[in-house]
This record gives C-alpha cells, structure tokens and sequence, in this order.
C-alpha cells in the first residue's frame, strides 16, 4: 500500500529524553517498512548545521531577535532541501525540534514577540502532521541534565526560570493545538515510554502509519 508522506516532530524542554526516543521511534517505523527521515533543527543541512553551531556555542552572544531570525534561516535551508523533498517521495519525516521550541525558547523564554515568530513561521508554510510534546518534572530534567558528561551548550546553560518559563510555553501550544499535539509523559521508564509513542503515532495518523 502506497501512503503519502508525513511530518512528525518531536519537542520538548532539555534533557527530556528525546533523542532516545526519537531514534526508538525511527527504528519501530523502519521495521514496518517505513522510510524514515530522521532529522534536527537547529540543523539537518550542511549549512543549518553551521548556523547550530553559532547558535550554541556558549561564547556567542545574540540579540533574542538575531538569534531568532538565524534559526529561522536554519529552518528555511532545512525545510526547501532536505524536509520538503523527503515529504514529496512519501517518506515519514521525523525531525527532534521544530517551530514549536522557536516559540517556546526565543518566544516564551527570551522574550521575543510571539506574533513575530508566528509571521516567520507562516513563511515557512510547512505545518507538522503530529508533534510529540514530551513533559518531564523540572526535577527529573535537571536531575539527567546534570549527569550529562558533556559542558552545557548556549540555551542549556539559562536559569531555571528560563526552563520553567520553555516548559510552560511547551504546555501552552498543546493546549492550543491539540488535534497537532499529543502530550506524553516522559517522566516513566524508556521502554513504556517508547511503548506510549509508538501508540499515539499509530493511533493519530491511521491512515499514514497504520498496521
Ligand atoms: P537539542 O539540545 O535538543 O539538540 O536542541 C538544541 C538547542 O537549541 C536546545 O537548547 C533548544 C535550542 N533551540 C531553540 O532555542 N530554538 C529552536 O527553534 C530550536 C529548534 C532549538
């Protein structure tokens, strides 16, 4: 059965386990016999990735609407080369961050105007066919950011009302948008939380990942 192509991205505050569960996430599909396009933002292009680079390097210093306006034009490079060309051949599209976490880090945590970030992502004109908002207690996020070996990139390195203001805003856009977003505890074990995602994906988009 040929199925169109979807766009699922996957958000959350820092040290939320997303990576570990986007790429169990890719490996279920794959074993469906999905083709499966795991991607990031900031990032996922050769030139996206430089700006990431800039973008988290704890010695740059930006303006909240220069830093905005560079993940942006990340995003734009990202979208027209790698997303909407993956989309076009069916593939399912999985990409760890998207505009959601523009609005909830430069929008609700830096201050930036929101109507700002919503014109911008207008112009980017590709809305996500689901987004997973992973939410873990800011004591569990700090408790993992903290083990983490590696030093502390440029957003990671802002206070914890910073944190509590990206979370908030995280909870915001789900509730604003619930036929997009789908809320999933990430505060239990890997594997049921694995469990839970595949569940939801499957049971959200029937028509594009069904059985
Ligand atoms: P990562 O740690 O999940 O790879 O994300 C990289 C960092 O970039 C993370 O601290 C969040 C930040 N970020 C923004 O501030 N705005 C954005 O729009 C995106 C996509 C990421």
């Amino acid at each position: 059965m040929i199925r169109p192509g979807a766009f699922i991205t996957v958000e959350g505050g820092e040290a939320v386990g997303k990576s570990t569960q986007i790429a169990r996430l890719a490996a279920t599909l794959r074993s469906h016999g999905h083709n499966i396009l795991l991607t990031r933002e900031p990032g996922g292009t050769p030139g996206a990735e430089a700006i990431r680079a800039l973008l988290l390097n704890p010695a740059t210093t930006l303006a909240p609407l220069a830093d905005t306006l560079l993940v942006f034009a990340a995003r734009a490079d990202h979208v027209a080369t790698l997303i909407r060309p993956a989309l076009a051949r069916g593939d399912i599209v999985l990409c760890d961050r998207f505009t959601d976490s523009t609005m909830a880090y430069q929008g609700y945590g830096l201050g930036v105007d929101c109507a700002t970030i919503a014109a911008l992502t207008e112009m980017i004109g590709l809305t996500p066919d689901l987004t997973l908002i992973l939410d873990a207690p800011p004591e569990i996020a700090a408790a993992r950011l903290e083990a983490r070996a590696t030093n502390p990139d440029r957003y990671e390195r802002f206070d914890a009302d910073f944190a509590a203001r990206v979370a908030a805003g995280f909870r915001e856009i789900a509730a604003a948008n619930p036929a997009r977003c789908a809320v999933i505890d990430a505060s239990g074990p890997i594997d049921s939380i694995a469990a839970t995602i595949a569940a939801t994906v499957t049971s959200r988009l029937p028509h594009r990942i069904g059985p």
